[in-house]
C-alpha cells in the first residue's frame, strides 16, 4: 500500500524531531567521501520538509550539527557549512509557507553562513505553516547550562525567587521555548542513543529508529545503480 494511504491524517504529530545521522557511514559504504552522504541528506531534508508541511506537521526539528561535531575533520565541517549556505533556499520556504528558526550557539557558525541563515529567519518569520527548526552547534547540555546561567542571573537580580523555578519556568528558558515538546523522535542512523539532543524535551516522545534512511532515501529514488 502506498505510504500516503497508510497515514491517518487525524493523527499527524504536531512536532517531529529528527537526529539526522548515518549519512557519513552510508557514503563510506559506497566508496564515497562522507560529505557525499551529507549532500544526499540535505536533498532529503527538502523532500521531508515539504511533505511534513503538506501533511500538517507544525514543527520539524532537525539535529543538523551538534556541539560535538566541531571535533570532526576541518574539511568535513567546511563541507557541512557550505551545504547549509547553499541548501537553505528561501524560495522553497516561501512557496510552502514554512517559517525557519535555529536553536544552538549561532556565534560559533561562520559569519557568511550565519548571515544567510538570519536572512532566511527574518524573511520567513510571518509564514504561518510549518516551522522548520535546525539545531545547529546545539547540544542539550549546552542548552541546559545556558538556561541554568540565565535562571541564576534572574535570581541574583531579584527577578525570580527559588520557589518560582518549576518545570514550566525551566522550559520557558530553554532555546525551544517557542514550540511544544516533540511527539515523535526519529533517528536515521540506527543508533539507540539520544546523543545530547533535546534531552529535556524528549522525556515523553515516541522514538522511531531507522537505518540509512536520510541519505539513502533520495538516492534510492534516483537509482542505486548510478552511485
Ligand atoms: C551526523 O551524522 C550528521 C551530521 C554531522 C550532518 C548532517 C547534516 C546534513 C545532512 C546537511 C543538512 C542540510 C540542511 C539543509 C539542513 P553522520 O551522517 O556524520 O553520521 P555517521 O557518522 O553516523 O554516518
Amino acid at each position: 500500500m502506498p505510504y500516503k494511504e497508510e497515514i491517518d491524517i487525524n493523527r499527524i504529530p504536531k512536532h517531529v524531531a529528527i537526529i539526522m545521522d548515518g549519512n557519513g557511514r552510508w557514503a563510506k559504504q559506497r566508496g564515497h567521501e562522507r560529505s557525499f552522504g551529507h549532500q544526499a541528506g540535505a536533498e532529503t531534508v527538502h523532500i521531508i520538509a515539504e511533505e511534513a508541511a503538506r501533511l500538517g506537521v507544525k514543527y520539524l526539528t532537525l539535529y543538523t550539527f551538534s556541539t560535538e561535531n566541531w571535533n570532526r575533520p576541518a574539511n568535513e565541517i567546511a563541507a557541512i557549512m557550505a551545504l547549509l549556505f547553499d541548501s537553505i533556499e528561501e524560495e522553497i520556504f516561501m512557496k510552502n509557507n514554512i517559517s525557519f528558526r535555529i536553536i544552538g550557539d549561532l556565534d560559533m557558525i561562520p559569519k557568511d553562513v550565519r548571515n544567510s541563515l538570519n536572512h532566511c529567519i527574518e524573511r520567513t518569520s510571518t509564514n504561518t505553516g510549518m516551522c522548520l527548526v535546525l539545531a545547529l552547534s546545539y547540544s542539550s547540555r549546552w542548552e541546559i547550562t545556558e538556561t541554568t546561567k540565565q535562571i541564576a542571573k534572574e535570581v541574583q537580580q531579584g527577578k525570580l525567587s527559588i520557589d518560582q523555578i518549576t518545570d514550566e519556568c525551566i522550559a520557558s528558558h530553554l532555546a525551544t521555548n517557542f514550540m511544544p515538546d516533540p511527539d515523535l523522535l526519529i533517528r536515521t542512523g540506527g543508533e539507540l542513543r539520544l546523543s545530547n539532543y533535546l534531552m529535556w524535551q524528549c522525556a515523553y516522545s515516541v522514538t522511531l529508529l531507522l537505518r540509512n534512511f536520510l541519505a539513502g532515501f533520495q538516492r534510492r529514488r534516483i537509482s542505486e545503480s548510478n552511485l
